[in-house]
């Protein structure tokens, strides 16, 4: 990759990261020469299963960790000028908040640390709590608080100084699905405002309603990247032939096509069908008179190219 970083939101170049634990001082390869490219006022969703090397990721962008070898840089810095941060948000994983306080005083502890005046957190903190749909007048303490609540003031604290650039790792873990859709939608109002969310998940179907590219990790490794078009595109779905009636399950010249077929609503069964078979299945179909309602190429969801691609890479690592 060779695009000046100065262009880009998030610049990755073959970033490594290992860790070594326990009494044997086991090696662990958390990252191993990852490259990856962010553009400015992308939704970029940072995918991958457990232990993929994505919280590794980010805390090396934000400068929780260091690196073993590599570069990053943010918003057309080098990661290791402290400037580069001051236009970037982070929403860690697991956010560890002060939890003596309330939701108020938190916000306005964090917003000095990004030095705002007084007077500014007096006006945007109730702005801001009431934004994230929690009650500015809400006064108990945040040890109080629930999961959802908690995740809701950590992404309150995230918009505090207005930055350019949002680093959220796992943003709707552990929300409920009205607490989900909330938070899809404050990114795409994000997006449509012009900053750059880069965000991890393993909700796949989550980052497939926000983002406009996608990156897969796994094993610290990059196996596939580019926009949501392009990722889906090169994953159609077998074709599903949906038929009236029950019949042809017990006719063997259609059953030597397949032999999976599902009931689908009112008494009509569905076909799938690779694409070469489709069209002779579809000939066998209609020369026995059978009801043909439609023919349909099923569209693969982002969780099923996730999943052919890890078992891809997966067929290939064993042969
Ligand atoms: N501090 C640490 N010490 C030792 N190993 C670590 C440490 N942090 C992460 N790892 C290991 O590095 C690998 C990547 O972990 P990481 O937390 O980056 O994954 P992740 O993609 O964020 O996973 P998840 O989806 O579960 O959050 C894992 O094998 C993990 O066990
Ligand atoms: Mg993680």
């Amino acid at each position: 990759m060779s695009t000046d970083p100065n262009n880009l939101a998030i610049k990755i170049e073959s970033l490594t990261k290992t860790f070594r634990t326990g009494l044997r001082r086991k090696l662990t390869r958390a990252l191993c020469g990852l490259d990856l490219e962010v553009a400015r006022g992308e939704v970029f969703g940072f995918l991958g299963p457990n232990g993929a090397g994505k919280t590794t990721a980010i805390k090396i962008l934000v400068g929780l960790l260091k690196q073993n070898s590599g570069q990053a840089y943010l918003l057309g810095r080098s990661i290791h000028d402290p400037q580069a941060r001051q236009k970037v948000a982070y929403l860690p994983e697991m956010p560890d908040f002060y939890d003596y306080l309330n939701p108020i005083e938190f916000l306005k502890h964090c917003g000095r640390l990004s030095g705002l005046s007084n007077q500014q957190l007096i006006k945007k903190t109730p702005e801001l709590l009431e934004k994230v749909g929690l009650n500015p007048a809400e006064k108990r303490p945040l040890r109080k608080f629930s999961k959802g609540m908690l995740q809701r003031v950590g992404i309150a604290q995230t918009m505090l100084a207005d930055p350019e650039l949002y680093i959220l790792d796992e943003p709707m873990g552990g929300l409920d699905p009205l607490g989900r859709r909330w938070v899809k939608k404050l990114i795409l109002d994000l997006g449509q405002a012009g900053k750059t969310i880069f965000f991890s998940s393993h909700i796949l179907a989550e980052a497939e309603a926000v983002c406009d590219r996608v990156a897969f990790l796994q094993h610290g490794r990059l196996i596939a990247q580019g926009s949501l078009s392009e990722i889906l595109q090169t994953h159609t779905g077998n074709w599903e032939i949906l038929v009236a009636g029950q019949q042809v399950k017990k006719d063997e010249k259609i059953m030597a096509f397949t032999s999976s077929f599902r009931h689908a609503a009112q008494d009509t069964i569905l076909i799938p069908a690779a694409e070469i078979e489709m069209k002779q299945l579809l000939e066998a179909l209609l020369a026995k008179d059978y009801q043909v309602q439609s023919v349909n190429q099923h569209h693969a969801s982002l969780e099923e190219v996730f999943i052919q691609t890890i078992d891809s890479k997966q067929a290939s690592k064993e042969n």
